[in-house]
């Protein structure tokens, strides 16, 4: 397989920006031709609900309930499901860009999918990525946020508090104090200063790990598909312990069916 060399170079300008704003909007990752064909294998991953088994399909925004639609469906691992997405433009831009804010060092450590289904697709509350991981570890990461047609206000672009990203982690509940509930949102922030972010198909926004960030809800008649790579520096051990006791409250669906899962499968490695 013949390597793809990355298109993208950040101007000095840009890596600045990113460090002082804790986001950036860049035009251009990828072509049209490749957003089409992401959109297709994206759109072909909800309609099958992969992952619903293993807990990695489930509504962000909601109970998650089986037979109730999902107003904010969102698939972990895209990849696992369709190892063509390993390959591609967006994935040689996503990790250059990576290296040119963070360093050589930087990797790929993660990917999931979030789609706003048209005219119901729920809002994603304001949050910062990090309140979601494991506390005994720092990070130094970013997301890189993929929207598979235009990215406007209406349908659910992303919007972000500048500077945010020097904040702690502030405290986290689940959405509406449902513990079933996988999302989380911020308790309280001062989101006076948030900038909305339109970006075209082919475009992506970056933002750090404890930016504030918020996508509304989708309003149009279309899908608003986001596939979102994270990338960042090996995590490090903290000295200083931290308490998420948001996350360890929750007692989601997609939780239980991720035990489930495993259990299945140690039985019939042991079978
Ligand atoms: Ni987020």
């Amino acid at each position: 397989m013949s390597r793809i060399e990355p298109t993208v170079v950040l101007s000095p300008e840009q890596i600045d920006a990113y460090h002082r704003e804790g986001y950036l909007v860049i035009d251009a990752i990828t072509t049209a031709d490749e957003v089409a064909w992401l959109r297709d294998i994206y759109d072909r991953l909800f309609e099958a609900r992969v992952g619903r088994d293993s807990g990695d399909e489930f509504d962000l925004a909601g109970p998650d309930e089986e037979d109730a639609p999902a107003t904010l469906p969102q698939i972990l691992g895209p990849s696992k499901y369709a190892p063509e997405l390993k390959g591609g433009l967006y994935r040689a831009n996503a990790l250059a860009i990576a290296r040119q804010l963070l360093g050589p060092e930087a990797v790929f450590q993660g990917e999931h999918a979030i789609l706003k289904p048209a005219r119901v697709g729920a809002a994603t509350p304001w949050h910062q990525d990090e309140a979601y991981w494991q506390p005994q570890f720092s990070y130094n990461a970013f997301s890189l946020w993929i929207p598979l047609q235009g990215a406007t206000v209406e349908n659910g672009c992303m919007q972000f508090v500048p500077r945010s990203h020097t904040w702690e982690v502030k405290p986290h509940h689940c959405i509406g104090n449902d513990p079933r509930i996988h999302g989380l949102e911020i308790d309280e922030a001062d989101i006076t200063s948030a900038v909305a972010c339109p970006v075209g198909a082919g475009g992506a926004t970056v933002h750090h790990n404890r930016t504030l960030h918020y996508a509304g809800p989708n309003t149009t008649p279309e899908p608003r598909r986001a596939y979102i790579l994270m990338l960042g520096l090996p995590s490090k051990p903290r000295s200083e312990p931290r308490d998420f006791y948001w996350n360890t409250a929750k007692q989601t669906p997609r939780e239980q069916r991720a035990l489930d899962a495993k259990r299945r499968a140690a039985e019939s490695a042991t079978a």
